[in-house]
């Protein structure tokens, strides 16, 4: 094949800062396709805080992004060759693409196909993508809301905090979001209908903050943060609550910070907590993005982005999410 490829690849590990130093861009001839491969020219790429995971030396969920190795990324594109005969040219997928201008891979890196013509290609990373269908799993499976119970959110603003909120209205919920300035706050109200939402840096007291705003206390509670946004909310907790651990981002990789004992909280208010990783849900993803898919249709999921141009400008998009700069989900238009 006559294309030039460019590729962003990890150079080397965090220490334990992550900056674009990491990462290096570089061109190669693209090679002919394998039986069952295709090729897929790459519109747009995801960020995602699991990133900080999957690039350290030591592995969570997945094998950690290997030294030289493309960087490790959602995308979704269109199909401008293939040997599959059940992917074909013109087709959009969304799947493992790599942060790459075109990517070559065969069905087991694809998610699902998407229909261009129908809703914007980029929503298929966001609210209908790994983030919606993270919070819909965290929320509706493991939290299971019922009408006029009470959810909490943590990073309420991002992409998988305002499809939590959203998905929680749709239950009957009252919804509470935690983030961290006042423009964020207002996208939360104003775009995402939250009833309630704390500045985290704006309180000095979150627990007495959360109390006065939800006195009949939590149901639910989706975290994505740790630390001490976690510590706050926990003292809040009703008798048969619910926690989601669905990430950590406020809170150091090595060593884990130690924090208050939960184990009386979860005696006394007979709750329940769970992590929760999206891949498990990867064989219900059409199931799910249908009814995420319906709910966008009738204008109850509303999906913001927050997109860098360029596929040099990935590496800073990564460090801006986790300085927690992004408003909507981070996106990278190739
Ligand atoms: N378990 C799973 O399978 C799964 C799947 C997808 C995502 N996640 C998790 O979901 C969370 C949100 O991901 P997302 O993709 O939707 O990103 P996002 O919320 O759109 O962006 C990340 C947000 O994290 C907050 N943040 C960054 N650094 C922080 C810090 N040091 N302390 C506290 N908050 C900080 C910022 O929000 P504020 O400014 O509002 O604080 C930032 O905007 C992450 O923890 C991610 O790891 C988990």
């Amino acid at each position: 094949m006559d294309l030039i490829n460019t590729k962003i690849i990890l150079k080397k590990r965090p220490d334990p800062e992550i900056n674009e130093s990491l990462f290096d861009l570089v061109d190669e001839k693209i090679r002919d396709l394998k039986e069952n491969e295709f090729l897929i020219e790459v519109h747009y790429l995801s960020v995602d805080p699991a990133m900080r995971g999957w690039i350290s030396k030591v592995g969570n969920y997945s094998e950690p992004v290997k030294i030289n190795g493309t960087m490790r990324s959602l995308g979704v594109g269109k199909i401008i060759a293939s040997k599959n005969n059940a992917f074909l040219v013109d087709e959009y997928v969304v799947g493992w693409l790599g942060w790459q201008k075109y990517s070559i891979v065969d069905r087991n890196h694809i998610q699902i196909k998407v229909n261009p013509n129908d809703v914007p290609i980029s929503a298929n990373l966001g609210v209908l993508g790994l983030n919606g269908i993270t919070a819909y799993a965290g929320l509706v499976d493991k939290c299971k809301p019922l009408k006029g119970e009470t959810v909490v959110v943590t990073t309420a603003a991002g992409s998988v905090g305002s499809a939590v909120g959203q998905i929680a209205k749709i239950y009957g919920s009252k919804t509470i979001g935690l983030t961290s300035t006042d423009k964020k706050k207002s996208i939360c109200i104003d775009d995402f209908n939250f009833d309630k939402v704390i500045n985290y840096n704006s309180t000095k007291d979150i627990s007495s903050c959360l109390k006065k705003i939800a006195p009949d206390g939590v149901d639910c509670f989706f975290d994505n943060v740790g630390g001490e946004q976690f510590d706050h909310i926990m003292e809040n907790l009703n008798i048969g609550g619910r926690v989601v651990i669905c990430g950590t981002i406020g809170m150091q990789s090595f060593p884990i910070p130690n924090g208050p004992r939960i184990n009386r909280t979860l005696l006394v208010k007979r709750a329940k907590i769970e992590g929760l990783l999206v891949l498990d849900y990867f064989d219900k993803y059409s199931e799910i993005y249908q009814k995420l898919y319906n709910w966008y249709k009738e204008g109850k999921l509303k999906n913001k982005e927050d997109i860098s141009f360029g596929l040099e400008t990935a590496p800073t998009s990564l460090v801006n999410i986790l300085k927690g700069t992004n408003l909507g989900k981070q996106l990278v238009k190739v």
